[in-house]
């Protein structure tokens, strides 16, 4: 796995929590495979130096140390910021109530650039407090929104705007372990694709994994009052994360979190004379594999050359807030 950059002008990366994000989805994968975490993209970009990371956990860290070839590690983060190391980069992987803690504490180190992951905080409070914080410092705030570096997703981004899937008439969301954890990948989605979003209406809540992060149906209206939809299954069941585009020309569905896309195209109908219906479509692989790497290589642009981040403390909050006026709709069920 370790494949440390040599180059003195690599960016130096401290990792805050070594966990599945941090690197452990990618263990155990085959040979020559896109990575899904920080570890795995900053090491296969070749460009960075993972030089440190901080967790609590003697094993786990001693165990990321060895696979990522990380030099130095620390058992919390005021440890890596009293050590006196300079970063260029810290990725903040550490469970999501550590987040806001550790967002500050990265602050004082002054990085060229923080990537944390989602959600950015527990509260919008918070969220909105730290963003305005790292703007203050000029520090550029990347948030792990991964499909916002997913090429297949801003290529279809470029295909609504120049009309090429005709008109939007709705998008029904399916997701499950609740609408903080993966409800906001599904609102940060729909802000990027259909727009800013008006509340309708909240479902019944249901527990299906978080204590405090519910999974509920939520009817939403977009730009020129488009129905968005989220629908829910259970995390017990099976991990589900897709999303259906209606158009006035096709239907588009992605699958399996952006591993796949269904596309189905009007045609005219075989069976009713004069009906136009949808065909039996095709279904392709997609483009999500690729987008940690294009996340880092965003990140390597943003601190080496001033480039715009896709996904930003400003776009994270936005998502954020929405999942909060979800839940204080859903009160009436409580
Ligand atoms: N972007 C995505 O698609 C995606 C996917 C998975 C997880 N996440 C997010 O990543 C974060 C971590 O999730 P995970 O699944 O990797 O969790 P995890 O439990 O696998 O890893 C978290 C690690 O942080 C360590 N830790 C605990 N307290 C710490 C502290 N104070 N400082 C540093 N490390 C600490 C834990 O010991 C653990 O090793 C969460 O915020 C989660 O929402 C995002």
């Amino acid at each position: 796995m370790s494949a440390a950059s040599t180059d003195s002008t690599a960016l130096r990366v401290l990792v805050v929590g070594c966990g599945n994000i941090a690197g452990g989805f990618d263990l155990g994968r085959p040979p020559g495979y896109l990575p899904y975490t920080h570890a795995g993209a900053y090491t296969r970009d070749g460009r960075f130096d993972l030089l440190a990371c901080v967790e609590p956990d003697d094993k786990r860290r001693s165990k990321f140390m060895a696979v990522w070839d990380v030099s130095a590690g620390f058992r919390s983060i005021e440890e890596a910021l009293d050590s006196g190391n300079q970063f260029d980069v810290v990725s903040i992987c550490s469970p999501t109530d550590c987040h806001a803690h550790d967002l500050e504490t990265a602050l004082r180190m002054k990085p060229k650039l923080i990537f944390c992951e989602k959600p950015l905080t527990t509260s919008a409070a918070e969220t909105q407090r730290l963003v305005a914080e790292c703007a203050q410092l000029k520090i550029p705030l990347a948030v792990n929104y991964t499909r916002r570096w997913d090429a297949e997703v801003l290529k279809l981004q470029a295909d609504m705007q120049g009309g090429r899937w005709g008109t939007l008439r709705s998008a029904v969301g399916y997701y499950n372990k609740g609408i903080a954890n993966n409800g906001s990948h599904m609102l940060d989605l729909l802000h990027l694709l259909v727009g800013p979003m008006e509340i309708v209406k909240v479902g019944n809540p249901s527990d299906d994994f978080f204590a405090n992060d519910p999974t509920l149906p939520v009817w939403l209206e977009g730009p020129q009052g488009v129905l968005v939809q989220l629908a829910c299954g259970h995390a017990g069941d099976y991990a589900i994360f897709e999303l259906q585009l209606v158009f006035s020309q096709g239907t588009l569905t992605m699958e399996e979190g952006g591993l796949f896309w269904r596309e189905r195209r009007a045609v005219d109908s075989e069976t009713f004379k004069g009906y136009r219906t949808l065909d039996a479509g095709v279904r392709r692989a997609g483009q999500y594999p690729g987008a940690m790497l294009n996340a880092v290589d965003n990140i390597y642009h943003a601190i080496k050359q001033g480039d715009p981040l896709a996904s930003t403390g400003e776009s994270a909050l936005a998502a954020q807030c929405v999942c909060e006026q979800i839940k204080q709709n859903a009160r009436q069920y409580l």
